[in-house]
C-alpha cells in the first residue's frame, strides 16, 4: 500500500503568526501518527518562516516512523540534516518570496551541485529524494546523480480540471512507470486533497504520498466546533462562580 507522509508545516505557520507556543507542530505530528500517518514531513526553510530548528530536533526524538526533512540543498541545511539525521531528506527548490514550493528542482541545470549535496547526505546513511516535475529527463538525471528516490510534483495535476487534469494524470503515470523502470523509489505530492487524491493513490508501484495543506485545512474545520465548546465551558464555569 502507498504510505502517507503528513506535512505539518502549516501548524507551525499558525504558531509563528503569534510567535507563541501553540499550536505545536510536534503535538500535531504525534496526533497525525495516532491517526494513521506513516510518516511526518517538515520543510525547514532558510527564513524559518514556519518550522523552527527546535521543532526538527524534538520531532527526531518523538517520531517513531519516517521523518522526512524537506530542504534546499544549501550548506547550512546539509549540516543540519547530518546532525539531526532524519530518515530521509527531500531536496526541493526554495525561493524566499514563494507561498509554497512552486515547481520541481531543475536537476539538469543544478546537476553538479545536487550530485555533491546528495553524496554528502548519503555518505552519512540518509536516503535522498529529489522533488521533480513529471518528465523523463529529470528522472533520468536524478538517477544519474545518485538519488535514491524521487517525488513527482503533482501540483500541475491539482491545479487543473477536466481534460487537462486527465492529461496531467497521464504524465504522472508515465513518470512513475519510467522512474520505477530505472530503479528509483517513487513518491508523489503537492496540492493533493480529498477530491483529487484517489487517481494518484491508485498509480501502480507508487511508494508514498506527501500531503500537508489539505489535511491541516480539514483538521481546522473538523476541530473548530469542539474547540469553541471547550472555551465556552471554561467561560461558563468562571461565570458560575461570580
Ligand atoms: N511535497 C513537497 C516537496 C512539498 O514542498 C510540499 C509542500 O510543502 C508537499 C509535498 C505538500 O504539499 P501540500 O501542502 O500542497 O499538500
Amino acid at each position: 500500500m502507498v504510505i502517507l507522509g503528513v506535512n505539518v508545516d502549516h501548524v507551525a505557520t499558525v504558531r509563528q503568526a503569534r510567535k507563541t507556543f501553540e499550536p505545536d507542530p510536534v503535538m500535531a505530528a504525534t496526533l497525525a501518527i495516532l491517526g494513521g500517518a506513516d510518516g511526518i514531513t517538515v520543510h525547514l526553510r532558510e527564513d524559518r518562516r514556519h518550522i523552527q530548528d527546535r521543532d526538527l530536533k524534538i520531532l527526531r526524538e518523538v517520531v517513531p516512523c519516517e521523518l522526512n526533512l524537506e530542504m534546499a540543498a544549501t550548506e547550512e541545511m546539509i549540516n543540519i540534516a547530518l546532525a539531526v539525521k532524519p530518515d530521509m531528506v527531500t531536496l526541493v527548490p526554495e525561493k524566499r518570496q514563494e507561498l509554497t514550493t512552486e515547481g520541481g528542482l531543475n536537476v539538469i541545470e543544478l546537476k553538479t551541485h545536487l550530485r555533491e549535496a546528495i553524496k554528502k547526505i548519503k555518505d552519512q546513511g540518509i536516503p535522498v529524494s529529489l522533488f521533480i516535475n513529471p518528465d523523463r529527463a529529470s528522472i533520468e538525471c536524478s538517477k544519474e546523480i545518485g538519488a535514491d528516490m524521487v517525488e513527482i510534483h503533482t501540483g500541475y495535476y491539482s491545479e487543473t480540471k477536466g481534460h487537462s487534469q486527465f492529461k496531467e494524470l497521464e504524465r504522472i503515470k508515465d513518470a512513475v512507470a519510467f522512474s520505477l523502470s530505472i530503479g528509483l523509489k517513487t513518491n508523489a505530492g503537492h496540492g493533493l486533497n480529498y477530491y483529487n487524491v484517489k487517481p494518484v493513490a491508485a498509480i501502480k508501484g507508487l511508494r508514498g504520498l506527501y500531503i500537508g495543506h489539505s489535511i491541516i485545512a480539514r483538521a481546522i474545520l473538523v476541530g473548530i466546533a469542539r474547540a469553541v465548546g471547550e472555551m465556552k465551558n471554561l467561560i461558563k464555569e468562571a461565570c458560575m462562580n461570580v
